[in-house]
């Protein structure tokens, strides 16, 4: 089973997190990761295809929705799962802007997660040490539980 992962990240976060959803599916499946900019839009080798963005202004980060514009108008047959970081609000609107846009295209999302990231401003720094080693473990088992479902 070959399992695709893509991701943007400006700061590392969402990085990190991808690599913990590759970490966990390692074992189970050939798995790739790669960045969004780097992604290719041809993906029909691919069972089950992660994507991954740090939420900007209560959306996705600029790369990722100009990837989902980018991939095919027919994406019948592929599978996704998402997933997002953020330090404050609009992660389940990001991940519903993202399933919404697949979804027209013809894809299914299999499931859908979101883990807190820090985020530093000059006067504050807003969930400081997350993604933690225990939202890191709480990707893991969102990324094993999906990828389960598809075997189901
Ligand atoms: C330009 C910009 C806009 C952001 N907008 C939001 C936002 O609307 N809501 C939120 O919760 N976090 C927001 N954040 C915080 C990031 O989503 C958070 O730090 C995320 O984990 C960064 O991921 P990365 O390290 O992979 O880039 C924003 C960060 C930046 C740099």
């Amino acid at each position: 089973m070959k399992v695709m992962i893509l991701y943007y990240s400006e700061t590392g976060n969402t990085e990190k997190v991808a690599r913990a959803v590759a970490e966990a599916l390692e074992p189970k499946a050939e798995v790739s990761l790669r960045r969004v900019e780097e992604a290719s839009e041809d993906l029909g080798e691919y069972e089950l295809i992660f994507l991954g963005t740090p939420v900007h202004a209560l959306g996705p980060a600029k790369p990722v929705r100009e990837f989902l514009e980018r991939l095919s108008a027919n994406l019948e047959g592929l599978c996704f799962a998402l997933f997002c970081t953020y330090s404050m609000a609009g992660a389940s609107r990001t991940l519903d802007f993202m399933e919404k846009k697949l979804a027209n295209k013809g894809a299914k999302v299999l499931g859908k997660f979101a883990v807190f990231g820090a985020f530093k401003t000059f006067f504050k720094h807003f969930k400081k040490g997350r993604p933690d080693e225990k939202d890191l473990a709480y990707a893991k088992e969102k990324a094993e539980e999906i990828f389960s479902a598809l075997q189901r």
